[in-house]
């Protein structure tokens, strides 16, 4: 990594689980694009917008609290599908309550037009903003959101 890159602001974008089967995973609801391609996508609109972008993947709620527990002072920016633990972890919302830069919560698909056990989001009072039913699009769109939010990166000498 060059030292342009290091000084870059940083998003962490976490994917929760059964994430990692996107692409084949009931592709009418979440569509073909796999997250390698999803992650990829990010990375180099990350690197259009200047900031970085880290891709973190887990079907374990407690590995995804120890990631958010990582962010401060590493990353300005959090951008989270928490997937089937949006509906379940209070922890995982208690990790992102904790956070002090901006978090947005990505979906997919349009939670609220589907099952009634997805309607709540438990995150949805201690992120900054939601991004819901667009598609892989979504991810894009909250991350050129943080672009905007996060302050300018430092200038290297
Ligand atoms: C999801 C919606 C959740 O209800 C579901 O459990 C997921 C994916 C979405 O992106 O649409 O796994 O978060």
């Amino acid at each position: 990594m060059s030292a342009a890159e290091t000084s870059l602001p940083r998003v962490l974008v976490v994917h929760g689980p059964n994430l990692n089967r996107l692409g084949s995973r009931e592709p009418h609801i979440y569509g073909r694009q796999t997250l390698d391609e999803i992650n990829a996508t990010l990375a180099a609109l990350g690197q259009r917008l200047g900031v970085g972008v880290d891709a973190f993947q887990s079907n374990h709620e407690g590995d995804i609290i120890d990631r958010i527990q990582q962010v401060a002072g590493a990353y300005a920016g959090v951008i989270i599908n928490a997937a089937a633990y949006t509906h379940t972890s209070i922890a995982i919302r208690d990790a992102l309550a904790a956070l002090t830069v901006p978090v947005i919560e990505v979906h997919l698909s349009n939670i609220h037009k589907r099952e009634a056990f997805r309607h709540t989001s438990l995150m949805a009072e201690v992120v900054t903003g939601q991004i819901i039913g667009l598609g892989s699009a979504g991810y894009s769109l909250a991350l050129r959101a943080m672009a905007e939010m996060i302050p300018a990166p430092v200038a290297v000498a």
